[in-house]
């Protein structure tokens, strides 16, 4: 059994894997600004600011694996790549490995090409901050942190999000930065997601890199 601590674990991405890690009998600390209505048992739900340094301390301290679950819009809108510094920062002095929901974008279609971020005429421009903002997490920011920090950038499939919560299969596929499924961008609920990133933590057989899930 290990704590993991989850960064934003009362949203779409965070709930689904509070409930999988939790299910499988690890210990989860969930840190969010609001409580959730409907609690997973057992879980520690914590209320605190990410952009609080102290609060995103408390939760990182004693934690085996930190997980980044949280999302550029609101008031992270302005302060989401300043919060996973400091909550890289933070990994690192802990020494434990960082895991980041990220984002279909960051993908390429094939080995060597431009990611789909360099070309957003695909998607609504209402988003189009928020996929620069998570996209720059592993093109720019992971990558610069200190060697020692252990991160893993896990993209889903482009049909991932609460607009499609999809159910749980059981099944899914890991692809590296390519796209498991460039045709389409394929897609993936949010319990198989949960499902496959909680195997990758419990592997562990990743280092700095970027993987995605999808069906
Ligand atoms: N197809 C795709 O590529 C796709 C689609 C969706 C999501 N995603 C990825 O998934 C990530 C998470 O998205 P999501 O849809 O799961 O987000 P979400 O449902 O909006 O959840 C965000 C979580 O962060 C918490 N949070 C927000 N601001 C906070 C703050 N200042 N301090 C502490 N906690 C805060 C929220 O709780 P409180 O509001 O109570 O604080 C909630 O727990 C995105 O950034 C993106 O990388 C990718």
């Amino acid at each position: 059994m290990s704590h993991l601590t989850v960064i934003g674990g009362t949203g779409y991405a965070g709930s689904a894997i509070v409930a999988e890690a939790a299910a499988r009998g690890h210990a989860v600390t969930a840190l969010s600004r609001s409580l959730p209505a409907d609690r997973v048992p057992d879980v520690n739900y914590v209320q605190g600011d990410a952009t609080d340094e102290a609060a995103l301390s408390s939760v990182v301290s004693g934690a085996d694996v930190v997980v980044g679950a949280l999302a550029p819009r609101g008031t992270l809108a302005g302060t989401f790549r300043d919060v996973y510094r400091t909550i890289a920062r933070l990994a690192a002095a802990e020494g434990v490995p960082l895991f980041v929901v990220g984002g279909f974008s960051s993908l390429r279609p094939a080995a060597g090409a431009p990611r789909f971020v360099e070309d957003l005429s695909h998607a609504p421009a209402g988003y189009h901050d928020e996929i620069v903002s998570v996209a720059a997490l592993v093109v720019d920011d992971l990558p610069a942190t200190p060697e020692a920090l252990n991160w893993v950038f896990v993209s889903p499939a482009a049909k991932f999000g609460s607009f499609a919560p999809g159910e749980r299969l059981g099944v899914y596929r890991v692809g590296d930065d390519v796209a498991v499924q460039a045709e389409g961008g394929g897609a993936i609920s949010g319990a198989d997601y949960a499902l496959g990133l909680v195997d990758l933590i419990e592997k562990g057989n990743h280092h700095r890199t970027h993987v995605n899930l999808a069906y």
